[in-house]
């Protein structure tokens, strides 16, 4: 779907999550986003806070799984998926605490294994992804899942493309402070989801947006993966569209 508009789309984006939010809250069942970082989201979150400040849209019901984290990142650091969710979303909704799930930044060795198994384990426990929301890179990843990335990749270490801490590189003051790595959900987590919706805004996402809708899928763009999934939407712009 084309918008003229970024702003327009995330509105209406947001406005569709807000009904599932509502649909399943009537229904007495948990609302389960998994939820992604990036420039790309932010009107979306953004419009989330209002409806709930101003229109009584209620997170009470909702538990949420972010995509990815680097690592080494402490949550605490302005640079961490951890910082930017709280900062544009869970600060200013009634979310509970304990319903948000981001990977963690600060595991090492074993411990990084077992945490990936057990945020796999933690999503299929609560029944599975209804709602998947999606940046896209350059490199045509989705979370952080690099080319080369499997179908049937679930929560794991990856190390990050050099096109990826390129773009990562304005926000930690230089290419040498961004991390080298990072745990991601995987494809296949990604892929279970029962909704998908990918967002895409501006020139330089025109690209990758063409060779992962119209190109052949392959693990040299993992986003072409989607390309197999029911119920996935594209939501672009106009320039992101215009190489289509
Ligand atoms: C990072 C994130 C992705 C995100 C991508 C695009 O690499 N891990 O989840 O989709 O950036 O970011 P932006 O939305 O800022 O273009």
């Amino acid at each position: 779907v084309v918008f003229e508009s970024s702003n327009e789309a995330s509105i209406r984006v947001a406005q569709e999550i807000a009904s599932l939010i509502k649909r399943k809250e009537k229904k007495g069942e948990t609302c389960v986003l998994g939820l992604a970082t990036g420039s790309s989201p932010i009107k979306v979150y953004e419009e989330l806070v209002r409806m709930h400040q101003e229109e009584g849209l209620s997170f009470a019901n909702v538990v949420t799984f972010n995509l990815d984290e680097y690592l080494p990142m402490e949550k605490e650091n302005v640079q961490s998926y951890h910082y930017f969710m709280h900062e544009h979303l869970f600060n200013h909704i009634d979310i509970p605490a304990e319903n948000v799930n981001i990977p963690s930044g600060t595991l090492s060795g074993e411990a990084i294994t077992e945490f990936c198994l057990a945020y796999e384990q933690k999503i299929s426990d609560h029944g599975g992804l209804d709602f998947q929301l999606l940046g896209i890179g350059r490199t045509g990843h989705v979370g952080f899942n690099e080319p080369g990335s499997h179908y049937n990749s679930g929560t794991r270490v990856i190390t990050l493309d050099h096109i990826t801490r390129v773009d990562a590189a304005p926000a930690f003051l230089g290419i040498d402070n961004v991390p080298r790595k990072a745990i991601t959900m995987g494809i296949s987590t990604v892929r279970h989801a029962r909704r998908i919706v990918l967002l895409g805004w501006g020139q330089n996402k025109a690209r990758i947006i063409k060779e992962t809708v119209e190109g052949e899928i392959s693990s040299e763009v993992p986003a072409t993966y989607l390309q197999h999934h029911k119920n996935c939407t594209f939501v672009i712009d106009t320039e992101a569209a215009s190489q289509l």
